[in-house]
């Protein structure tokens, strides 16, 4: 497996492993599948030196993204990241994601990270299983403020110093 900056040319590979997720009701509040043309600002609002969005690659097949995001907008906020990580169904359970996400806290620090953060949804146990896995506790809960197919929704916080 390969880990390295995702490019344009990855872009529709990521739309669909998001468009999977957000299907799945469980793992992102984007709730209508999101199409390419749409994601090119997002794209390049990452760059591999401050929000680096990384692919991991398996032979031809793209099987999973990670994403860093400013946090807050203020200046204090500034040292912290969220983490957002995606992997393709048929490549789960294969410890990609656990190298995404440690792949993240190893490059932190020459980011300027002090912190990493998962905004998480409360019944995405595989995601908060994952992070746990790699030293994130849970930091906060948010009851309720996401609805989802009229469902109240609650999210959690997951941290980490790095
Ligand atoms: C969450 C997700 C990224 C995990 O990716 P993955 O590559 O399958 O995870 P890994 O194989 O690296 O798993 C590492 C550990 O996480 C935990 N874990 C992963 N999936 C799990 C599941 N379905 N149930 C319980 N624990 C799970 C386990 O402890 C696992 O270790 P183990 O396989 O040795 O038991 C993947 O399920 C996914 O893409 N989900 C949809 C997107 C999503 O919800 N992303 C999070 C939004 S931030």
């Amino acid at each position: 497996m390969t880990l390295r900056d995702a490019t344009e040319a990855d872009l529709p590979a990521i739309v669909e492993i998001h468009n999977a997720a957000i299907a799945s009701r469980i793992s992102t509040a984007q709730l209508d599948p999101v199409r390419v043309e749409e994601r090119h600002d997002w794209f390049r609002a990452h760059s591999p030196h401050q929000y680096p969005l990384w692919v991991a690659q398996i032979d031809n097949a793209i099987a999973g993204w990670l994403s860093f995001r400013e946090f807050l907008p203020r200046q204090a906020y500034r040292g912290t990241a969220e983490l957002s990580v995606y992997v393709r169904e048929n490549f789960r359970r294969r410890g990609i994601g656990r190298r995404l996400l440690q792949a993240a806290i190893a490059r932190a620090p020459q980011l300027n990270l002090h912190t990493l953060v998962g905004l998480i949804f409360a019944q995405n146990q595989p995601s908060i299983e994952l992070f746990r896995t790699v030293g994130f506790e849970r930091w906060g809960l948010l009851p309720g403020v996401a609805r989802i197919d009229y469902q109240a929704r609650d999210l959690a916080i997951f941290g980490r110093p790095v």
